[in-house]
């Protein structure tokens, strides 16, 4: 246990740990949930689940990885061993790599559209073009399995190099570089959306709270993004964790993990719906909204095809960055315990995820219906991972929530926490009974689901 890996600076777990939290869910996921559901009263309601349940948890995920040193499933095993607790706890480990998995299956397929569309865009192929072509250009992209099957593979083997190279020359190395440079884009963006678009309707679209909009659907919709976004409940942050500096203060990084990935969210959003607006177009268009909408106005603005390309850039890398993080957890997790080498480790999870993958890419086409998902779950193969995933989440979080709230003692967290009696009691009672009961409440939404 004396020679663990550790980040090579105090900052990088901020860094790595932003990299994970950045990506498809602020740039495409939340913008179209907020078109979808009301603007402002839904992201009142994602702020505060952020704030009273997301961070407590990240900083109890956090804390699990760097007292355990190891990667999920190994820690939680060792943690429920010095802690002398019950091992039902280690189901935390497995639900985090079991959900790795499946997130990834699919996160690499639609980050694949973004590579079309990135082509697309700076080749010109889609200047001027009118929402008709924009729209068939989506399904004919939807339609096609080889061609998504294509740019699946291209991503998810970009993704396993660089964890393939290790933590510090691959994971390091490559957010280094890449985190700064997708800051910079968003703000050229957000410029050229302020230049070119209708801000003053995207701000008063997003930041104007009526909360009478907002329906059940909604607020569940609002709370799972809020997990989805900070990359809760699947041991991507516990991985990161286990490698922390044992200087940096839980604390104050949940908190800067959370501000930039809300930030993000909401230049994203002012953004596109400023283009979106501008070009006269609709909000609520959902998954649409990012490869249809966006793209059409692109078109129709001043060097559109240039920016839109810079734009799907950002969107790759943010995407690649988060989907590192999916693939470390269970890569460590195969050195750890079957000794295997790094590179065999992610060959060998990335492999797996590829496979599963193909079912996502029949789900727009050869499978969109008649299957046996449909018949048994009412929805695609896709739907279906996408449910899973919907619910092993939350679950992990709220196992979480209660292992660090109820099992570790005060002396235990405060090792690692190292903070006021004040602010530790406020996120003991926040794991113990708010984001319990918060959970509870999304689980509602999944319910519904299930049944088809
Ligand atoms: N947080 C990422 C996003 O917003 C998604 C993600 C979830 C990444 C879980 C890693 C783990 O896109
Ligand atoms: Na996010």
């Amino acid at each position: 246990m004396s020679t663990h890996n550790v980040w090579t600076h105090k900052g990088t777990f901020l860094l790595a740990a932003v990299g994970s939290a950045v990506g498809l869910g602020n740039l495409w996921r939340f913008p179209y949930l907020a078109g979808e559901n009301g603007g402002g009263a839904f992201i009142l309601i994602y702020g505060l689940t952020i704030f009273a349940v997301g961070i407590p948890i990240l900083i109890a995920e956090t804390m699990l990885g760097r007292a355990s040193r190891q990667s999920p499933i190994m820690g939680m095993r060792h943690l429920t061993k010095t802690h002398d607790t019950s091992r039902a706890w280690e189901t935390i480990g497995w639900l985090g790599a079991v959900s790795a998995f499946l997130i990834l299956s699919f996160y690499s397929v639609i980050a694949g559209w973004a590579i079309h569309y990135t082509w697309q865009m700076l080749t010109g192929s889609l200047a001027g073009a009118d929402a008709e072509t924009i729209g068939a250009g989506f399904d004919a992209l939807l339609a096609s399995p080889g061609l998504l099957t294509l740019y699946h593979t291209l991503f998810i083997i970009a993704s396993g190099l660089i964890v393939g190279l290790g933590i510090h020359r691959g994971i390091e190395n490559s957010l280094r570089i890449m985190m700064p440079a997708l800051f910079a884009i968003l703000l050229v963006v957000l410029a050229y959306g302020i230049a070119n678009g209708d801000f003053a309707a995207a701000a008063s679209f997003l930041f104007t709270f009526n909360i009478a909009d907002l329906s059940l659907e909604g607020w569940l919709e609002a709370m799972g993004q809020s997990f989805f976004t900070l990359s809760l409940g699947m041991g991507a942050i516990m991985a990161y964790g286990a490698y922390m500096s044992g200087e940096a203060s839980l604390t104050r990084t949940a908190f800067a993990i959370a501000v930039v990935d809300t930030a993000v969210a909401m230049i994203a959003g002012l953004a596109i719906f400023s283009l979106v607006f501008g070009a006269g177009l609709d909000a609520g268009q959902g998954p649409g909204l990012m490869f249809v909408t966006l793209p059409l106005a692109f078109a129709e603005m001043p060097f559109g095809a240039l920016i839109g390309g810079v734009f799907f850039i950002l969107v790759l890398g943010a995407a690649i960055s988060s989907s590192i993080s999916l693939i470390e957890p269970v890569a460590a997790y195969l050195v750890e315990r079957f000794d295997l080498t790094r590179p065999q480790a992610v060959t060998l999870m990335v492999v797996a995820s590829w496979t599963l993958g193909l079912l996502t890419v029949v789900s727009f086409n050869l499978w969109a219906e008649g299957t046996i998902f449909h018949a048994l779950f009412g929805r695609s193969a896709f739907g279906f991972i996408e449910l899973l995933t919907n619910i092993f989440m939350p679950l992990g979080g709220l196992m979480i929530a209660l292992f660090a709230g109820w099992a570790l003692t005060h002396s235990e967290v405060m090792k690692e926490m190292r903070t006021s009696e004040g602010w530790f009691a406020t996120w003991r009672f926040l794991v113990r009974f708010v984001a319990p009961a918060a959970v509870a409440f999304v689980f509602l939404r999944s319910i519904p689901q299930i049944e088809g």
